[in-house]
C-alpha cells in the first residue's frame, strides 16, 4: 500500500510566529498516527525557521511511527542524524533565501561528496533518500552512490497544475512517471513530494513504482478548515481513489 507521511514543518512555523508552546508538532504527529499517516517527516533547516532541535529530541523520544529527518548535507546535520538514528534520512538542498525546497539536488554534480556524506548514514542503519528531480543523470547518480531511496521533487508539477500550464504540467507528470519507472528498475525505492494537494495527488498515487508520499504544507493549511485529522484522512481518500482507478 502507497504510505502517507506527514510533514509537520509548519506546525512548528506557526508555533514560532509567537513563540508559544503551542500548536505542538509532536501532538500533531499523534493526531497524523491517529488520522491513518504511516511516517512523520520534519525537516531541521540549517536556520531552525520552523523545527527545531527540541522538537526532533521530542519526536524520537515519544513517536511510534517511523521518522524522517529531512536535511541538508552538511557536517552539523549529520551528527545530529547519527546521534538521533531516525527510520530514514532524505538529503535536501537548502538556500538560506529560499521560501521552500525549490530544486533537487545535484547528485550528478556531487557525486563523490554526497557518496561520502551518506555512508556513514547507511552504516548507522538510516535509510538514505536523496530529493531530486527526474532527471535520469540525477536517478543514475543516487543508485551509484548507494542510496535506498529517492523522492522525486513533485513541486514543478503542482505549480504548472496551480497556474492552470495544463500542457507543461502534462508534460512534468510524464518526466515523473519515466523517473519512477528509471529508479525502480535501478533497484531505488521512489518517493514523491512537494506542493501536493487534494487535487494533485492523484496522477501521482497512480504512478506504480511511489510507495510513499511525503505531505505537509497543504494538509496543514487545510487543516485551519476540517481539522488535521480530516485533511489526512481526505488525502488518504484521494490516494486510495487514483490507486485503485
Ligand atoms: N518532501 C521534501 C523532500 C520536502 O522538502 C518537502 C517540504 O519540506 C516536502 C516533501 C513536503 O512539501 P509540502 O510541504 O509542500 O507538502
Amino acid at each position: 500500500m502507497l504510505r502517507l507521511g506527514v510533514n509537520i514543518d509548519h506546525v512548528a512555523t506557526i508555533r514560532n510566529a509567537r513563540g508559544t508552546p503551542w500548536p505542538d508538532p509532536l501532538r500533531a504527529a499523534r493526531l497524523a498516527e491517529e488520522a491513518g499517516a504511516d511516517g512523520i517527516t520534519a525537516h531541521l533547516r540549517e536556520d531552525r525557521r520552523h523545527i527545531s532541535d527540541a522538537d526532533i529530541d521530542a519526536l524520537m523520544a515519544n513517536l511510534t511511527l517511523p521518522l524522517n529527518l529531512e536535511m541538508a548535507a552538511t557536517a552539523e546535520m549529520q551528527a545530529i542524524a547519527l546521534r538521533h538514528r531516525p527510520h530514514a534520512v532524505c538529503i535536501v538542498p537548502e538556500k538560506r533565501e529560499e521560501r521552500t525546497t525549490e530544486g533537487g539536488l545535484d547528485v550528478a554534480g556531487n557525486e563523490a561528496m554526497l557518496a561520502d556524506f551518506i555512508a556513514p548514514l547507511r552504516e548507522a542503519g538510516c535509510r538514505v533518500s536523496l530529493f531530486i528531480g527526474h532527471d535520469p543523470a540525477q536517478i543514475e547518480a543516487a543508485a551509484r552512490i548507494g542510496a535506498a531511496v529517492v523522492e522525486l521533487h513533485t513541486g514543478a508539477y503542482c505549480d504548472l497544475d496551480t497556474e492552470g500550464r495544463h500542457a507543461e504540467r502534462d508534460a512534468e507528470l510524464a518526466g515523473l512517471v519515466e523517473g519512477a519507472r528509471l529508479a525502480d528498475g535501478l533497484g531505488l525505492e521512489v518517493h514523491a513530494g512537494h506542493g501536493l494537494t487534494f487535487d494533485t495527488v492523484g496522477p501521482i498515487a497512480a504512478i506504480p513504482q511511489v510507495k510513499e508520499l511525503n505531505i505537509g504544507h497543504f494538509l496543514i493549511a487545510e487543516s485551519v478548515f476540517i481539522g488535521l485529522g480530516g485533511a489526512i484522512r481526505q488525502m488518504r481518500r484521494c490516494m486510495d481513489e487514483a490507486q485503485r482507478e
